[in-house]
């Protein structure tokens, strides 16, 4: 049988505006994680994209002028092009508007037919969040507000598709209890669990045209295209070759990455359809992810406010004498706020982290391990002595093996601050380890086989730590790697077990700053 497909999503985000921190946030942790089970050696399937039809869109269309498909090819590139700076190693890049997935969502519908209601019915609508809310959701019909962002509402009351949640309840309740990890944290699993608790009402499936033209034509009814939330979910079984024999092997999920705003849609909306779709039990997505929401000066990012962060200006402006910036970018993300909670973001905090946790450091390890190796050991990876790893390497030697497990166990948790302390806590482990062995007194005492062995422990360690930073920092794992001299060498997961694993003799590279400090 063919190994499973680890298979991870993030969102797929609206095209009306530019994106900012919180995209890049849920793309930078997607991300890392597909490369983590890549460099474990597994077979990855990552999927980001595009959000296109829908009012929103339609409206920013108009407002700028164009078709909506010109302005959507226009704002997709900007997502394509922030995907590129931060080094996003996503399998597709899937639009709303590819033909594939447009034929998997008439497909769907049309086997979803036998089960929807066509009335009148009346309900809600936010349009920046392209929601619907039952009257029964809301507390005040009269001036009614969104319950996810506190907008007006739009009161829709038109003759659509329905699709009835409620004989659903029970099972999705049943499944939630089942299975722990299905949605995380625990916060928004017990925030679902309480949405089951009360009645579901129906969900519509479709806007009639003459409301909204962009969007997915319902197959079985020309006045109508597909409701947007309907269309944008069903993505995730297009890219998973839905009606393909791919399925089987791609399909469920593995893990969908979403910020905690649109947990309603995954949570409920999502297995719902699913299910409605003749998807069994085991067939639901193993892990919805929904993590905490970064506010800027502990405001909600808005247009309004004028407070809105965008990535690139990160990388391109503030970071802008680090040869490694956006790997400083994305360092910070999953560094500063544990995944799950919300955080603040300033470039203060940045500039800390960059200072302490990966200038003085990460590259200070690197820095002085590799000017002793050249001054000491003419340029070459030394052997440790005849005695090996002496009593006062064992403990460092151990912390570096053992480092895996940890990682294993944390990446499993999607736990990328609890990842990165793990490894820095190596990285503080071996630069105590040169204080308290001071080579430098090895090399004037002559010493050479206890020199060459404490050396040779250091390489070893910053070779393990090249590798697991590999997912977190790509192009700083690999400038480390091939400063150590490792050249062309695959960064394997495994190999961060072995010890020795360097080959000793072997030049190490052209060396430089990781990070350097600011004139
Ligand atoms: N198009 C829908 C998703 C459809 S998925 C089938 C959508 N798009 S969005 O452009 O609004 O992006 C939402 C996602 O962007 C959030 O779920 C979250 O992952 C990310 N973020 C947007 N703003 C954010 C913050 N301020 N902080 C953290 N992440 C946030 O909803």
């Amino acid at each position: 049988m063919m190994a499973k497909t680890f298979y991870l999503t993030t969102p797929l985000y609206y095209v009306n505006a530019a994106p900012h921190i919180g995209h890049s946030y849920t793309t930078v942790a997607a991300d890392c994680l597909a490369r983590y089970h890549r460099l474990n050696g597994e077979p990855v399937f990552f999927l980001t994209g595009t959000d296109e039809h829908g009012q929103k869109i339609e409206q920013a269309a108009r407002a700028a002028g164009l078709e909506p498909k010109a302005f959507t090819d226009q704002t997709a590139q900007t997502f394509h092009a922030l995907w590129k700076t931060l080094n996003i190693s996503y399998d597709r890049f899937i639009r709303t508007t590819d033909a594939d997935h447009i034929h998997v969502v008439q497909r769907a519908l049309e086997q979803l037919r036998p089960q929807l209601r066509q009335g009148l019915s009346t309900f809600f609508y936010c349009v920046p969040c392209e929601t619907q809310w039952a009257p029964s959701d809301l507390a005040d019909s009269q001036a009614p507000a969104c319950l996810s962002c506190q907008r007006a509402l739009e009161r829709v009351e038109e003759e659509n598709f329905f699709l009835a949640l409620e004989p659903h309840r029970r099972w999705l309740a049943a499944h939630l209890a089942a299975h722990p990890s299905f949605i995380r944290p625990d916060v928004r699993r017990n925030e679902l669990l309480a949405l089951l608790e009360r009645p579901l009402p129906d969900l519509c499936l479709t806007r009639p045209k003459a409301r909204l033209a962009w969007g997915i034509e319902v197959p079985f009814s020309r006045a109508h295209v597909t409701y947007v939330w309907v269309d944008a979910l069903l993505n995730y079984i297009t890219a998973a070759g839905y009606g393909t024999a791919t399925f089987e092997s791609t399909w469920p999920a593995d893990v969908h990455v979403i910020g905690k705003d649109i947990l309603r849609h995954h949570g409920l909306y999502w297995p719902i359809i699913l299910r409605a779709l003749g998807l069994r039990d085991e067939q639901m997505p193993r892990v919805i992810f929904a993590h905490g929401w970064w506010t800027v000066g502990d405001q909600k990012m808005s247009k309004s406010r004028g407070n809105i962060v965008d990535p690139t200006v990160v990388i391109k402006e503030c970071l802008k004498d680090q040869p490694y910036a956006a790997d400083v970018y994305r360092y910070f993300l999953l560094r500063e706020v544990p995944f799950g909670q919300d955080g603040n973001f300033s470039e203060e905090a940045i500039a800390k982290r960059l200072e302490t946790d990966l200038a003085n450091d990460l590259g200070n390890l690197l820095h002085r391990t590799l000017s002793m190796i050249e001054r000491y050991c003419h340029g070459r990876l030394p052997a440790a002595g005849p005695v090996g790893c002496a009593v006062d390497d064992v403990p460092l030697r151990d912390a570096a093996l053992g480092l895996t497990k940890h990682l294993d166990e944390r990446m499993a948790r999607l736990d990328f601050s609890g990842a990165l302390e793990g490894i820095f806590q190596l990285i503080t482990h071996a630069n105590r380890y040169i204080e308290s062995q001071a080579p430098w007194q090895l090399a004037k005492a002559s010493d050479s086989a206890r020199l060459h062995t404490v050396l040779a422990v250091l390489a070893e360690v910053i070779r393990i730590v090249a590798v697991v930073l590999d997912p977190f920092m790509p192009t700083v794992a690999e400038a480390i790697w091939s400063q150590l001299g490792l050249g062309e060498t695959p960064r394997r997961l495994r190999d961060t077990t072995q010890w020795p694993g360097c080959t000793a003799g072997q030049p190490i590279g052209t060396r430089a700053v990781l990070f350097p400090r600011k004139p």
